[in-house]
């Protein structure tokens, strides 16, 4: 699985239910990364997202009160799923293209562990009195191995994982 975040200065991701910045640049490159994969997103993400799926992708909305029917169906281009739903899917390769987890942070906590990439946008900005934020020690066990000029106030890294391998088959915490 692979992460994609945005973070402040201050390594905020979220003020009062949204992302509390605007940066163009760094959407259109999101866009970029993730377009013809999976995209993995909790349940308020979704909510704040205007519960639109985002186009070209598979959309997986995380949410502990999906009640399965008889039947999977993985062709939709949104789903809801539980973890018990998403992981043996995940793991038995039924998910189209890369999995990206794009947050929010209920949700990269849930998968950090499985999480073996990281991209992670850098916004020149300090956000006061945010919401949520990512663990400061998030990256410890990743290596950034490229980075680029995303726009003025934004670079992004892309980190890889390099402390050990954790289980994939196990199920997340
Ligand atoms: N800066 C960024 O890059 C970035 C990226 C994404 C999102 N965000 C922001 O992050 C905020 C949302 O983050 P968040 O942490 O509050 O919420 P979240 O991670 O988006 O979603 C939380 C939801 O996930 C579901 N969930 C929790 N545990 C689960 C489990 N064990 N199995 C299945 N589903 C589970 C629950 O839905 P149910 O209650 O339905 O069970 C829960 O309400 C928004 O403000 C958004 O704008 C920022």
């Amino acid at each position: 699985m692979i992460g994609v975040v945005a973070i402040s200065e201050n390594y905020c991701i979220a003020k009062d239910g949204k992302i509390p910045w605007t940066c163009p640049e760094d959407l259109k490159s999101f866009k970029e990364l993730t377009s013809g994969n999976t995209v993995v997103m909790g349940k308020k993400t979704w909510e704040s997202i205007g519960e639109k799926p985002l186009p070209n992708r598979k959309n997986v909305v995380l949410s502990r009160g999906y009640t399965p029917g008889p039947e999977i169906d993985t062709s939709k281009t949104v789903n809801f799923w539980t973890l018990d739903i998403f992981f043996p899917l995940y793991n038995w390769g039924n998910i189209e293209g890369k999995c990206f987890v794009i947050g929010g942070l209920k949700i990269y906590e849930l998968l950090s562990d499985h999480i073996k990439e990281f991209y992670v946008s850098k916004i020149k900005t300090y956000v006061k009195d945010g919401s949520l934020y990512m663990p400061f020690d998030f990256l410890d066990a990743f290596e950034c191995i490229s980075q680029e000029k995303v726009s003025s106030r934004c670079d992004r890294c892309h980190y890889i994982r390099t402390s050990e391998d954790k289980d994939e088959n196990s199920s997340p915490k």
